[in-house]
Parts: C-alpha cells; sequence; structure tokens
C-alpha cells in the first residue's frame, strides 16, 4: 500500500466521524512502532517527523529509510513534517519525500501566519503536498514537555478566525486550540468541546487537534464526537516506552541493547495501537 498524502489520509473521516493517529517518530524505533501497530490494526496512519529529523548530516538517510518503510507498508500512511518553523524548512521536507507538511505561524501576527502559510501551500500543492496549518496557539511547544503546561484560553481558536484563516490559505486541514497543550498538564485538562464542535461545523476541512496526550479515554472520544480528524500524540508513547526500559533495567543485570530497544519499541507500539482504537480510526473504504 502506498505513501500517500494527509489529505488521502483524511478524506473519510470527517463524514465517518472518526479521528486519525498522528504519531511522532525521530528515530527507527518509533517509526517501526508506529508502522508496525497500524498494520496490525489494518488502518491509516500519519508517521510525523519533526524538523531536526530533515535537517542534520544524517536527515538524508534517516528520511530515505522512513519513506522506504512507510511506501513498503501494507496500510496507508502518509509522511508529515510537523511544526515546521519556515518555507524554506517545508521546501526541504518536501524535498526529502514527505508527502504532507504544517507550516506552523501560530506564534505570528495573523498577517504573517497567513502570508507564509499561502507560499507553503502554492509550493507544495505544486509537488502534489497537502498542508497543515494553525489557528490560535496550543501551549506547551516551547520546550518545556515535562514539566507541564497550562491552555492559554486567550489564544485558543474562534470560529470566525478558524473560516478567515480557511479562506485565506487554502490549507488542506488546521489545527486548532480548544485546551489542549503539549506535553504533560499541569492540572486537569479543560476542553472547550462547544468551540470544538462550533469549528466542525463551519470549517469544510479536517480539523486537527494538537497536545494529544495525557488525556482520559472518555475526553478523546468526546473530541473525535465533537469534530476531531487527526490527533497528534507523542509525550504519552515516550514516556511508556522511557518507563518500560527503566522497568527492565531495575529487574535485570545482564541485558544487550538488542534487549532495550525491543522493549522500548514494544511498549511505543502498545500505546500506539490502544490510542488507534479510541480514535476510532477506520480503513478506507475507496
Ligand atoms: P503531545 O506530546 O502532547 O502528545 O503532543 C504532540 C503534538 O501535538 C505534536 O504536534
Amino acid at each position: 500500500m502506498p505513501l500517500v498524502t494527509m489529505k488521502e489520509v483524511l478524506k473519510e473521516s470527517i463524514e465517518g466521524k472518526y479521528a486519525v493517529g498522528a504519531f511522532d517518530s525521530l528515530d527507527r524505533v518509533f517509526t517501526e512502532a508506529i508502522i508496525n501497530a497500524a498494520e496490525k490494526k489494518g488502518v491509516p496512519v500519519i508517521l510525523m517527523v519533526v524538523p531536526p529529523c530533515i535537517e542534520g548530516p544524517d536527515s538524508e538517510r534517516f528520511m530515505e529509510y522512513v519513506v522506504t518503510r512507510c511506501r513498503e507498508s501494507s496500510v496507508p500512511v502518509a509522511v508529515h513534517l510537523d511544526h515546521s518553523p519556515s518555507f524554506e524548512n517545508c521546501a526541504r521536507g518536501i524535498h526529502l519525500g514527505c508527502t504532507s507538511v504544517m507550516f506552523d505561524g501560530s506564534a505570528l501576527p495573523y498577517e504573517e501566519n497567513v502570508a507564509i502559510t499561502k507560499k507553503v501551500v502554492e509550493m507544495a500543492h505544486a509537488a502534489g503536498v497537502t498542508v497543515e496549518a494553525e489557528i490560535g496557539h496550543v501551549s506547551g511547544h516551547e520546550g518545556n514537555m515535562l514539566d507541564g503546561n497550562i491552555a492559554d484560553e486567550s489564544a485558543f481558536t474562534t470560529v470566525e478566525e478558524a473560516m478567515q484563516f480557511y479562506q485565506d490559505t487554502q490549507v488542506d486541514c488546521l489545527a486548532v486550540a480548544i485546551g489542549t497543550v503539549h506535553g504533560v498538564y499541569k492540572g486537569e485538562p479543560h476542553l472547550d468541546l462547544d468551540r470544538l464542535q462550533a469549528i466542525r461545523d463551519e470549517l469544510p476541512i479536517p480539523v486537527v487537534i494538537h497536545g494529544g496526550s495525557g488525556l482520559k479515554e472518555k475526553d478523546y472520544k468526546e473530541l473525535v464526537a465533537h469534530g476531531a480528524n487527526k490527533i497528534n500524540f507523542f509525550t504519552t508513547m515516550t514516556l511508556a516506552a522511557s518507563e518500560a526500559v527503566r522497568k527492565l533495567l531495575a529487574e535485570h543485570d545482564k541485558l544487550t541493547m538488542t534487549d532495550i530497544i525491543e522493549v522500548g519499541q514494544k511498549a511505543a507500539e502498545d500505546i500506539v495501537s490502544e490510542h488507534i482504537e479510541i480514535f476510532g480510526t477506520k480503513p478506507l473504504t475507496k
């Protein structure tokens, strides 16, 4: 089954009322965990890489592996560049095989976010690649993933902003701020589900929720019921893998590196499988 665009992966999600999981991978271990989980469930998935994956000296080799693994997968997979900070970085992602890119101008003034997003859309669409952008701002992408974050209500997305931004840029899917945070939560999450529903009711494209980690099963189900179509997810997966490795090391004196990698990968795969199930992801019908 092919490597596809994010638009293709999400094309039945609005009508089907489900979300596709978008999981970040910075290495081979998580890439295998994510693709293996989706293959076992028989559903599409979005494999996300982050800017450092496409920048370093090893980036070409790493991306060649990621793209090949996804192309050879038994389920549809989009390789998506998450939180790209610039037009040039998006171009590099496309050059290295991403079928989808996110330009994140959510911290920029509206006009600047629109201007760069429009340029990215023009370039990406010419290359057959789809684009995500963000309006409003999901807190916690400022490097304090494990310290805990609080959602900033003043940066929540309004329906009017979402519609205007879509009309101004023609993005293929849109990330909105409705109460989730990147990384772990400080205190209890408060999701503005009415806001999400109101955006879903107006916007003709898939709605993306960033900061998927740290919610309860019922929260995810409510997010999906109120219109989330793509849920970005990382922190829970990486914490589960490191916890599994910590436990293994505490219990055994003699271990090989292979033992450690296997246990970390298995823990990540289990978390991905569990969340694919919770998000209600379905196979594409056509
Ligand atoms: P979490 O790490 O909170 O799951 O967020 C991931 C994310 O939104 C990546 O874009």
